[in-house]
């Protein structure tokens, strides 16, 4: 029989480029814009992965024309592309750029950049499609949502396809996201709007799911008689940046408890979707995050803290409150750890541990599956003194990769029987280097592929989950912990009450 030419494995892989579309971005001044969006859009056009036919727009308050704009993004990807810098896809990505100025509020500038866009279809042959990236604060999406409902920009019409992309945080609660789940929707219909959670354009996320359904080694395990708990850590050594205000009203709880680890949990505990689809897969890791229980005792299972005062790498850190903008009697939590429950017979009764926290000692997110411990041992004991639990780490950074830790006998001519590991690094097995999160991300938008995107139900599920947290915390003192020490006490005591303790990644 002869391969259809179409069905080439080779074919499979050539790269996908999108339709000749137009980027939009609001809020291009922004910190996320100029660190990660542009440079990102430089990648993408240096991988050769954007349309020939092509435009970015910028629009914010600022006095600015097409030049200013551009040395803005000319600026923010020389210092954050991922990629080698070119002056020739500079140049060429140079004249597809424009701005547009004005204010949210303001109907002429919106009119005026629905011409822009209008007179790009021409010049750019971008056959009117269109992506607009609202890189702006959660209080300003009506306004600006409704400018594009009343100029028209969001509306598909045959041959034409507009997508809007939402950064998180996607509300503060269930009932504030439900909001805007509902203003968002009533403006563009539901596969046309991207939710962004960034963990998931990482490659180590993405692993995952090769590493549990492309094989057959790790799944017969993957479940309760095996797993005695998971631990998800996401650690981050920095503080809060120049952040304060968006940290003060959010918390460690909000800004990543809610989005990263719940998504990272979804993608640990699914099953296997029916096929590699955005909605199969969604639809896995929603039943997930509707089946989370949390703990009936919070007192004991929900630590919050927030940093002193301390050391880190050497260097003298100061506490929360001392830092510039911060209330100096805050009760923010920059420090958030919970057991959860996953209710479904692949996970009853297995602990789910996630803590995440600022100003801890280094920079590590991973995903450990701790193993039960053999039901039995033909050895003394004195010989299995120091054999922990077998456990799996996904390693989603930095050092992307998975270490299996497991016994081995020590060398020597008695049986003594100690933990090793065994790695698999990115690093050492490929030779091309991951893309970064924001850049797969932006590709899927343009691509109109959903797959990486969280769904409104999982967001208004994972909502569902930590708003009895923030209730129970209300009015409550967060736990001191010092700065570059491995969170509060009491995240320690909870897992030791139940004879565990946390991985010292
Ligand atoms: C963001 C949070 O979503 O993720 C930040 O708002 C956090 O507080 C950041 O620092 C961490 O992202 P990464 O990719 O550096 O792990």
């Amino acid at each position: 029989m002869t391969a259809n030419p179409l069905r080439d494995p080779r074919d499979r892989r050539l790269p996908r480029v999108p339709e000749p579309c137009a980027l939009v971005v609001f809020g291009i001044t922004g910190d996320l814009a100029r660190k990660k969006l542009l440079p990102a859009v430089y990648d993408l056009a240096n991988r050769g992965l954007l349309p020939t036919n092509f435009a970015l727009l910028g629009f914010a308050r600022r006095d600015w024309g097409d030049t200013e704009f551009a040395e803005l993004a000319r600026d923010s990807a020389r210092q954050h592309a991922r990629t080698p810098w070119r002056e020739e896809v500079w140049e060429r990505l140079a004249g597809s750029v424009h701005f547009v100025q004005g204010s949210f509020d303001d109907d002429n500038a919106f009119d005026e950049l629905a011409g822009a866009l209008s007179e790009l279809e021409g010049s750019h042959g971008i056959g009117g499609n269109a992506a607009f990236y609202l890189s702006i604060p959660p209080a300003m999406f009506p306004t600006v949502l409704k400018q594009m409902q009343r100029t028209g920009m969001a509306e598909n019409t045959p041959g034409r396809w507009r997508r809007v992309v939402v950064e998180k945080p996607f509300g503060t609660d269930l009932a504030s996201s439900r909001e805007l789940n509902e203003l968002v929707d009533s403006v563009f219909s539901a596969e046309d709007v991207f939710r962004i959670d960034h963990y998931l354009g990482k490659e180590t996320v993405q692993n995952l799911m090769a590493l549990r359904f492309a094989n057959e080694l790790f799944e017969p395990v993957w479940n309760g008689h095996h797993v005695d708990s998971v631990q998800i850590t996401m650690a981050e050594d920095v503080g809060i940046g120049g952040r304060a205000g968006f940290y003060e009203e959010t918390g460690a709880a909000r800004d990543v408890l809610q989005n990263h680890l719940l998504q990272l949990l979804a993608l640990t505990a699914m099953e296997e979707p029916v096929e590699f689809s955005a909605e199969e897969i969604r639809t896995e890791k929603l039943k997930v995050l509707r089946a989370i229980s949390l703990p009936e005792d919070l007192g004991a299972y929900a630590v919050r803290g927030q940093y002193q005062p301390g050391w880190l790498a050497g260097q003298r850190a100061p506490g929360y409150r001392q830092e510039d903008g911060v209330d100096p009697g805050s009760t923010t939590e920059t420090y958030a750890a919970v057991r959860l429950g996953v209710e479904t017979r692949r996970w009853a009764g297995v602990p789910f541990y996630l803590r995440t926290g600022k100003r801890l000692p280094r920079r590590v997110t991973e995903i450990a599956l701790v193993f039960k411990r053999a039901p039995h041992l033909p050895f003394a004991d004195t010989d299995t003194q120091e054999l922990g639990n077998n456990q799996l780490v996904v390693r989603v950074q930095p050092d992307e990769g998975v270490t299996l830790k497991f016994g081995s006998k020590v060398p020597g001519s008695v049986m003594e029987v100690r933990d090793v590991s065994m790695d698999f690094l990115y690093g050492e097995q490929f030779t091309e280097s991951s893309p970064e999160a924001y850049e797969r991300l932006l590709l899927d938008v343009l691509l109109g592929d959903a797959t990486l995107f969280p769904r409104n139900a999982e967001v208004e599920a994972s909502w569902a989950v930590i708003d009895p947290l923030e209730e129970f915390w209300r009015d409550t003192e967060p736990q001191p912990y010092r700065a570059g020490e491995w969170g509060p006490r009491a995240a320690d005591e909870m897992l030791a009450a139940e004879g565990r303790r946390w991985r010292r990644p």
